[in-house]
């Protein structure tokens, strides 16, 4: 943040909701080192953030999937600026499939990039918030404490239809996050889950749903149905960093999830019927569209 030597970290930011965290993180001055895989979209975020006014501190193709890259590139950041103050780590991708068909790399990618990815980033930015300590005082008032923030997805609470691998590598996030909100209190670092529903981003009109045809008209018009439920990036990255702000450690982005949530546990016949129906739909737009 301008003012303090304080940076916030943001990976995912060449597109979606990385990208508009990053940028509306710059919009309220905060020093920015942003990452992404993509080179173009990554350099297109940083522009856009200096635009804005706000310092660029760096700016570094990562694939988080890769230890030595997260780790080489969080240990010239904390060499060059000290420890980050914010670690939002957004991103990530989606693959659907049906577990009788799916391809094992397509699991192990979910994994690699999804669950893994998040250790990379942990192991690579944690211990050295964890070694400075908590923010100053004088300083919390205007920055707010240490945070890490992970972007799970309302896939890691709920059984939504051809989701296991992607909800396999969400839910890890989420259980990974239940944790160390509790061990990191004593340094000072508040934890964030986040577990967005359906955001109109790039990964969901790219989204591979293995072994259904996508240009099939009833696929087509289920993912219009679908985008037209999903609100925009922007909205998204505005109720992340509102739930931040307020110290929300589960952040949704819409009351059906919250509620979904809530009747899991508490109205388990209402939830297993509403689930049901869903994934009734889905096996009926994807009938006359399987490859
Ligand atoms: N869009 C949704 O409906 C939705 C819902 C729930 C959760 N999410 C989660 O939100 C996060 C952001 O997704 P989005 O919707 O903004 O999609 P997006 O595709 O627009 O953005 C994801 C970003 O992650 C980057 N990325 C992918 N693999 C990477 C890797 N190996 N290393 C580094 N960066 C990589 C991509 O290049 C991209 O810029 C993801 O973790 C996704 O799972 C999205």
């Amino acid at each position: 943040m301008q003012g303090t030597r304080h940076y916030a970290v943001v990976t995912g930011a060449a597109s979606g909701i990385g990208r508009e965290v990053a940028l509306q993180l710059a919009d309220v001055g905060w020093r920015l080192a942003v990452s992404d895989i993509n080179t173009a979209g990554l350099e297109a975020t940083a522009r856009e953030v200096e635009a804005r006014g706000a310092e660029l501190v760096d700016a570094t193709v990562v694939d988080v999937s890769d230890p030595d890259a997260v780790d080489a590139w969080a240990y010239r950041l904390a060499e060059a600026y000290g420890a980050a103050h914010t670690v939002h780590h957004v991103g990530g991708i989606s693959i659907w499939g049906r577990v009788d068909t799916m391809p094992l790399e397509k699991w192990r990618s979910l994994i690699e990039i999804n669950l893994m990815g998040t250790v990379h980033m942990v192991r690579a930015f944690v211990p050295a918030m964890m070694q400075a300590g908590p923010v100053p005082k004088a300083q919390r008032r205007k920055v707010g404490p240490r945070r890490l923030v992970c972007v799970s997805s309302s896939a890691g609470i709920i059984g939504l239809p051809w989701h296991a691998a992607y909800s396999a590598s969400k839910g890890g996030v989420l259980a990974m996050c239940e944790v160390l909100r509790f061990d990191l209190a004593p340094y000072g670092i508040k934890v964030h889950a986040v577990a967005p529903g359906a955001v109109d981003t790039g990964l969901v009109h790219t989204i591979d749903i293995d072994g259904v045809d996508q240009a099939n008209p009833r696929v087509r018009k289920a993912r219009e149905l679908f985008q037209g439920h999903a609100i925009p990036p922007a909205r998204c990255a505005e109720i992340i960093l509102k739930g931040v702000r307020k110290n929300k450690y589960l952040i949704t982005t819409g009351g059906d999830i919250a509620l979904a949530r809530w009747a899991q546990v508490n109205a388990p016949s209402l939830y297993r019927g509403a689930m049901g129906g869903i994934n009734r739909a889905f096996r009926w737009v994807a009938k006359d569209a399987m490859l």
